[in-house]
């Protein structure tokens, strides 16, 4: 298939776009550049050995988007371009529902007049907020968004919901759990714009020295360990969720349907830092601190309906996961500045 990728400079889509290059797809990227740099181009053609053509467009801005379509034929998209900070969200909710909203409408909007007919949308398990029952089932009812980042991964799918019921597209959202990790390869993984905000950078971090000890937010949880639980999933694990959705779309029956993408198995703070220093034999460096506020207590996939009906499940260990971020830490050493290499 030929297939648009939005936000394929980022972290998800890069290794989407590895991920779909060896299956033999045909990978156009999109992405504006805001939270990425343009040399993850030369990181996917050190891997797959081809770049992929790039569209440097902010798909706040319809003309440009639309242009791409124009010598696009694409048979499908899939869209990670989204602005992705919960803190940011809430000191800057316009620019959230700009990029986040407005851009997923355009989009759309230029999907249905090319007739492109086929959409993966990156969702997250933050729609379930602190589930009733876990692991979390699609069945859960989505909980009022507790920022407005939250808000725009609700509304995104109520959005595109309601474009796919209209019969004009066929529409899959997949909803993440904690994605971690890096491409082995270590030609690409994750950027850090602002600094880390999740636990598995702080901690590759701090092992490598670059900064001060892990805080680890809250050892008070109603947890095992008393740190809190999440569901943890290897970036090429969740990549090759992506290729599965988008394959498997014409075997869906619904024209709108969505999934949980996880391992089935919640891990604590303690057992990360465990497992981080059993994966590569260095010390964290780790502090006790205070709850995050808005942080759930414990969180993870219910899988059973991903591995149903889009044949997906997970194939790489916690320990391999965290052995490619350290990985990826160590063959880049301006991870340890806030700042990217250019
Ligand atoms: P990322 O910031 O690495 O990638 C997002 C990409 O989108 C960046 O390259 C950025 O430059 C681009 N972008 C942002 N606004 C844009 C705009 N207006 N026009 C064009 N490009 C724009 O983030 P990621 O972790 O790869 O996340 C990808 C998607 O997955 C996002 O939609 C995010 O909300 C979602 N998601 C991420 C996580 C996570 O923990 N990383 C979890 C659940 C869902
Ligand atoms: C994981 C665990 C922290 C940092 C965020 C977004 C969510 C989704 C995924 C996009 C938590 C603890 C963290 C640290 C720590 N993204 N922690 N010390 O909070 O589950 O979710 O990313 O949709 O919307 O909110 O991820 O990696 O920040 O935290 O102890 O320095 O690690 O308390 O329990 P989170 P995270």
């Amino acid at each position: 298939m030929k297939v648009l990728v939005t936000g394929g400079t980022g972290y998800i889509g890069s290794h989407t776009a590895v991920a779909l290059i060896e299956r033999g797809h045909q990978v156009t990227i999109l992405d504006s550049l805001v939270r990425s740099d343009v040399e993850v181009l030369r990181g996917i053609e050190a891997i797959t050995g081809s770049a992929p053509p790039f569209h440097h467009v902010d798909i706040r801005d319809e003309t440009a988007l639309d242009s791409t379509f124009e010598v696009g034929a694409f048979d499908a998209v899939i869209h990670f371009a989204a602005l992705k900070a919960v803190g940011e969200s809430v000191q800057r909710p316009i620019e959230y529902f700009q990029s986040n909203l407005s851009g997923t409408v355009n989009l759309l909007d230029s999907m249905v007049r090319h007739r492109c007919r086929r959409l993966v949308f990156s969702s997250s398990c933050t729609v379930y907020g602190q589930p009733d029952q876990l692991p979390v089932t699609e069945d859960a009812p989505i909980k009022p968004a507790s920022s407005p980042y939250g808000a725009t991964k609700q509304m995104g799918e109520r959005i595109i919901s309601d474009v796919a019921a209209t019969g004009a597209i066929k529409a899959v959202a997949l909803r993440y759990f904690n994605p971690i990790g890096a491409h082995p390869s270590a030609h690409i993984g994750e950027l850090l714009n602002d600094g880390p905000s999740n636990l598995v950078p702080y901690l590759t971090r701090a092992a490598a020295g670059a900064s001060g000890p892990v805080p680890v937010l809250g050892t008070d949880y109603a947890t095992p360990d008393g740190t809190a639980i999440r569901d943890y999933i290897d970036i090429m694990d969740l990549a090759e969720a992506h290729v599965a959705a988008l394959e498997r779309l014409e075997s869906v029956a619904a024209p709108w349907s969505f999934f949980n993408v996880g391992t089935g198995r919640g891990r604590s703070v303690r057992e990360l830092i465990s497992g981080f220093e059993k994966a590569t034999g260095v010390a964290v460096p780790y502090v006790e601190t205070a709850r995050r506020p808005g942080d759930v207590e414990q969180v993870w996939a219910d899988t059973t309906k991903v591995t149903a009906e889009l044949g997906w499940s997970p194939t790489r260990s916690l320990e391999q996961s965290l052995l490619s971020a350290w990985t990826w830490q160590q063959r880049n050493r301006w991870l340890s500045t806030a700042s990217s290499p250019t």
